[in-house]
């Protein structure tokens, strides 16, 4: 639509401001509106935040107050545990856990009736005292969103709100530098590859913008793999905008016209608004040829993967946007050189690309100045398992561990011991109670015998068995395996056998020995990194958690209960109520006694050790020995 596009930098300058003011007033309030925002995450999608919100444009029809109240859609708020989230402007009022049946209390009270709905406000666990608005949550205060900019702020289905909200200020100050003066802020700035690897960007970037060559691509990595992981979703559905400007950025440096995202098909939320962006970004000629008036021409496309692991790994990636088999290439050359379609390309994760615009708006130095010595600016992570806040966090790098478990985190859930957590994901490593005051940068991790990986952080706590954790990631690892290389595909599965033997209560002292021999060969044998990195989970845990090895191997016991054929379920006649809940839900009937007269008792030669009984006894009279 021709009427729609932006030609020159002032006519860019004129939407932002318009578009600016029209944000700020929904929020301030200006002219005594309210503006209600709903959170359009997935894990929201999936409570029905979609139907909440069709639910109060309902009931702002029937009171009539079309011109007062509007609804917005906007991405993840990062708390997704206490999800759905609906927000009030302006007076910034947060309810969680709201419910479609909670939209009529909200309208009545809060929106005609101007006063807050007490029950749908977070409870702080420590203070027991309930917080109106976001930023004074704990799970917000260590917090610094870079890279989550907009989300759960903006619409991301409406580039207006993304105009009023930053989008495409920075592309307007790199159409006035030289390529190599964009490389060089990037450099300078410090960033590294927030995919796994953390390469700095601007090198990579450097490489690219070296050859010569007159067609060369970007392309954006949204595979996200990772077990756990929801970062770069999240930041595609709640912002993606900032991806794509990004995308732009990188595209003028290196001299590409053309950028692909890479996104797993898994995400249809995310890839659905990927769309949406793109579409309003050509129709204003921000995509397209002479962007701005300016000789850069860039376009945007998007491919889908199947949701292979492997094809997150960028030489497979290639492959697969091409049409290929996911398989890695070797390197060199690399893909700066030779990349998609033998063009020089660069890879860039999600993550990374999101943090490109606001490294431009504040410059390199501002940027540099949050995080360590070589680990700049913030680090998103999807933080899980067995801790009270679960959800996306976004923390300046040099934030401990500690930190982001107890302070963001809200610590271990019903009184626990923390035993580890779990960062890289699969090809990462565990680290323990003594480590939990390690800043977290992308060389501390390594020093710690893990890796920053994509930003999956996996909490767990006395109740998980860290043989048990090692072979969850060798059985996906297994899955995963392209089957290029034997060391990897057959060398996974003989460390899964010892694993399960070990968890069977079939292991012997000599599987220790095998284990460590076979991770280290498949390290050193494997081309790809999918299988140099494949044991880590194993050697890790072998070397920090060794003693609980030798109890499954040795005395043949699980402490944590997990490894089934190496517990047994018992009841304390002494604890035990005789109230009958765990005989009447015990699936093989294993257990009888007699109601209020005799101590119930469980037949070990029938039990199949699911655990029901034990989470439903409510006098904590059945243990796994
Ligand atoms: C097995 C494997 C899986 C990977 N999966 C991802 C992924 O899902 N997303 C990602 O961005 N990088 C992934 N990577 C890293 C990429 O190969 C590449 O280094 C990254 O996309 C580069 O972007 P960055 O420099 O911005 O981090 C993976 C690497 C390996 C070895
Ligand atoms: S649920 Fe607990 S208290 Fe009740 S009969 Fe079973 S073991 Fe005893
Ligand atoms: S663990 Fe399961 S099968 Fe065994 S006694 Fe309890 S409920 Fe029954
Ligand atoms: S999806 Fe709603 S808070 Fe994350």
């Amino acid at each position: 639509m021709a009427t729609n596009i932006i030609k020159n930098e002032k006519e860019l300058d004129k939407k932002i401001a318009e578009c600016f003011n029209n944000l700020k007033k929904k929020f301030e309030g200006t002219e005594g509106s309210r503006c209600i925002t709903i959170c359009g995450g997935t894990g929201c999608l999936s409570s029905e935040s979609n139907v909440i919100l069709k639910e109060f444009e309902k009931q702002i029809k029937a009171n009539k107050l079309e011109n007062k109240v509007t609804v917005n859609k906007v991405g993840c708020f990062g708390f997704c545990s206490q999800g759905p989230f609906v927000k009030i402007y302006p007076e910034d009022t947060l309810y969680r856990t709201v419910s479609v049946a909670d939209v009529k209390e909200i309208m009545e009270t809060d929106i005609l009736g101007g006063k807050i709905v007490d029950r749908l406000l977070y409870i702080d666990p420590k203070s027991g005292k309930k917080i109106t608005k976001q930023e004074d949550i704990p799970f917000y205060k260590k917090q610094m969103r870079i890279a989550l900019h907009g989300c759960g702020v903006i619409n991301p289905e409406d580039i207006n709100e993304a105009f009023g909200y930053d989008a495409f200020k920075a592309l307007k100050i790199v159409l006035k530098m030289t390529p190599q003066e964009v490389v060089n802020e990037i450099l300078a700035s410090g960033l590294r590859g927030r995919g796994g690897g953390g390469f700095p960007t601007g090198r990579k970037w450097q490489f690219a913008l070296d050859q010569k060559n007159d067609e060369k691509y970007v392309v954006c990595n949204g595979d996200e793999g990772d077990p756990g992981a929801f970062m770069d979703r999240s930041i595609l559905e709640g912002n993606p905008l900032a991806v794509i400007e990004g995308m732009m950025i990188a595209g003028y440096a290196i001299g590409a016209k053309n950028g692909y995202f890479y996104v797993r098909a898994e995400y249809p939320v995310a890839v659905n608004r990927l769309r949406i962006a793109i579409k309003e970004a050509e129709e204003m000629g921000l995509l397209g040829d002479h962007i701005l008036g300016t000789n850069f021409s860039f376009r945007v496309h998007i491919r889908l993967g199947a949701g292979a692991f492997v094809c997150g790994e960028e030489t497979a990636l290639l492959n697969s946007i091409e049409g290929k088999r996911g398989m890695p290439r070797p390197r060199p050359p690399f893909p700066a050189v030779k990349g998609l379609w033998g063009k020089p390309t660069i890879i860039n994760n999600v993550e990374t690309l999101a943090n490109v615009p606001y490294i431009i708006r504040v410059t390199a130095k501002e940027f540099a100045k949050v995080g360590t010595e070589k680990s700049k600016g913030t680090k998103v992570f999807a933080l899980g398992g067995k801790v009270n806040n679960v959800g996306l966090v976004e923390v300046p790098m040099g934030t401990t561990l500690r930190e982001l478990i107890y302070d963001i985190g809200g610590g271990i859930p019903n009184n626990k011991q923390f035993q580890a957590i779990q960062t890289g994901g699969p090809s990462g490593g565990c680290l323990t109670i003594n480590e939990l005051d390690t800043p977290i940068d992308y060389d501390n991790l390594i020093a710690k015998g893990s890796m920053m990986g994509s930003g999956g952080a996996i909490v767990m706590d006395e109740d998980n068995c860290m043989v048990d954790v090692a072979k969850f990631y060798l059985g996906f690892i297994c899955d995963e395996s392209c089957g290029k290389c034997s060391q990897c595909r057959i060398g996974t599965k003989r460390l899964l056998e010892i694993l399960t033997r070990i968890t069977d209560g079939r292991g012997t002292l000599e599987d220790i020995d095998k284990l460590e021999s076979l991770s280290k060969s498949i390290q050193v044998g494997s081309l790809w990194g999918l299988g140099q990195t494949a044991a880590n989970p194993i050697l890790s845990t072998l070397s920090k958690f060794r003693e609980v090895y030798m109890r499954h191997i040795v005395d043949k016991k699980c402490d944590a209960g997990v490894s089934k054929n190496l517990v047994t379920f018992v009841i304390d006649p002494n604890k035990c109520k005789k109230c009958s809940l765990c005989a009447r839900n015990c699936p093989v009937d294993a257990i009888t006694g007699v109601v209020g007269k005799e101590p119930f008792v469980i037949d070990t030669n029938k039990c199949i050790k699911c655990g029901t009984c034990v989470s439903l006894c409510k006098f904590g009279a059945i243990r796994k020995e």
